[in-house]
């Protein structure tokens, strides 16, 4: 039988998430807090580290890889980085998630590299809101670098949308509107309390039921099984094929139980779970064992038995994991 990672409840991982910096040009207000500090150079893994541990990932069975960050398009030597992964046998997927601001020059690159779907956050289509947002972020050089990644030729673009009340949720059917006329996917995700940013979740939780609703005043939509192997349900649109709305529901549906996957971090540390401490420091397995996988395997098979059965997220958006989405791998 193929080799594979199996952890303690008999979930079988070949997912995993890695992210390839902390560092992000935005600073949206569900991700971070206003003011950051960075991880120093020393402390990220090189990418031949972030290479071999793919690799070693890739050889247990792991299926699908999606690079991360903060946003992964500000490290330097990214696309080379992706056409090395991309070339490993075994790996069906390599995706990334992105805020977009860099796409207008990469889109092309990474999709030649063997980059085969893009997720890409969009909060918000109008220029205020998208600021307030993001904080920093720019709306225009986004839909350019979503208008690039069209044209790039990836197997599916997707995306991202965190619902907020009293920011974005009024905006829900037009983001709708904005991925049919492009034949984009789309993904409206509940808000995750991680690190404290400032301000208070609880009052801006939107459930997924509640856009749901918001959708179905415009659109009927068909409840729908397929999977694209992470948490988002979806449904599809009548009349529309070339569009899929996805909800991602960590508060109102819970997934954890068919849950596959892992994050590693960008300094190396391998997060069992979104929303627990549990950790394993490979950084530390791939620096004292520079040239036998044997160890580091070992440690990884024995971490997977520590991973928790399902996170612990209140909605009323009380903080329980300290650590920020940046630093989380998405
Ligand atoms: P697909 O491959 O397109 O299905 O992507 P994905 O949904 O797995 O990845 P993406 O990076 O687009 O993540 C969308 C949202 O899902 C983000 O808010 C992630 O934090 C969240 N998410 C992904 N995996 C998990 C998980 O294991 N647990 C929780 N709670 N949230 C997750
Ligand atoms: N809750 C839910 N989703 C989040 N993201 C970032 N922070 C949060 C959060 N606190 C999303 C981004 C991006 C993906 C990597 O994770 O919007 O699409
Ligand atoms: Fe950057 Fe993504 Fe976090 Fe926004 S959600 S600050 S784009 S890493």
């Amino acid at each position: 039988p193929e080799t594979q990672l199996l952890d303690g409840q008999g979930r079988r991982i070949d997912y995993v998430r890695m992210s390839v910096t902390d560092r992000c040009d935005f600073r949206c207000v569900y991700c971070m807090a206003e003011e950051m500090t960075f991880l120093p150079r020393e402390k990220i893994l090189t990418f031949e580290e972030v290479l071999r541990l793919a690799k070693l990932l890739v050889g247990q069975g792991v299926k699908k890889i999606r690079l991360t960050g903060g946003e992964p398009l500000v490290r330097r030597g990214i696309v080379t980085l992706c056409r090395e992964i991309a070339a490993l046998p075994g790996l069906n997927e390599l995706v990334m998630t992105t805020n977009g601001s860099q796409l207008i020059k990469l889109a092309e690159p990474l999709a030649d590299a063997g980059l085969n779907r893009l997720n890409i956050s969009l909060d918000s289509l109008d220029a205020v809101k998208f600021r307030a947002i993001t904080r920093t972020g720019d709306l225009q050089q986004v839909l350019a670098g979503i208008d690039a990644a069209r044209a790039a030729g990836f197997a599916s673009i997707k995306l991202n949308v965190v619902v907020m009340k009293g920011r974005n949720a009024d905006e829900v059917p037009d983001l709708v509107d904005y991925a049919v006329e492009r034949g984009l996917d789309v993904t409206f995700i509940e808000e995750m309390p991680l690190g404290h940013v400032g301000r208070s979740r609880g009052e801006a939780f939107c459930s997924s039921d509640e856009v749901r609703e918001l959708i179905a005043r415009r659109y009927t939509l068909l409840d729908s099984p397929e999977s694209t192997g992470g948490p988002a349900r979806y449904v599809r649109i009548e009349g529309q094929p070339s569009t899929r709305i996805g909800f991602i529901s960590p508060h109102s549906h819970n997934f954890c139980s068919t849950c596959n996957r892992v994050r590693l971090t960008a300094e190396g540390r391998l997060l069992l779970c979104l929303g627990h401490e549990h950790s394993l420091d490979m950084r530390d397995l791939v620096r004292r064992y520079p040239t036998s996988d044997e160890p580091v395997l070992e440690a990884l098979q024995s971490a997977l038995q520590r991973k928790p059965l399902r996170h612990e997220f209140a909605s009323d958006g009380e903080v329980q994991v300290l650590r920020f989405m940046n630093a989380s791998g998405g």
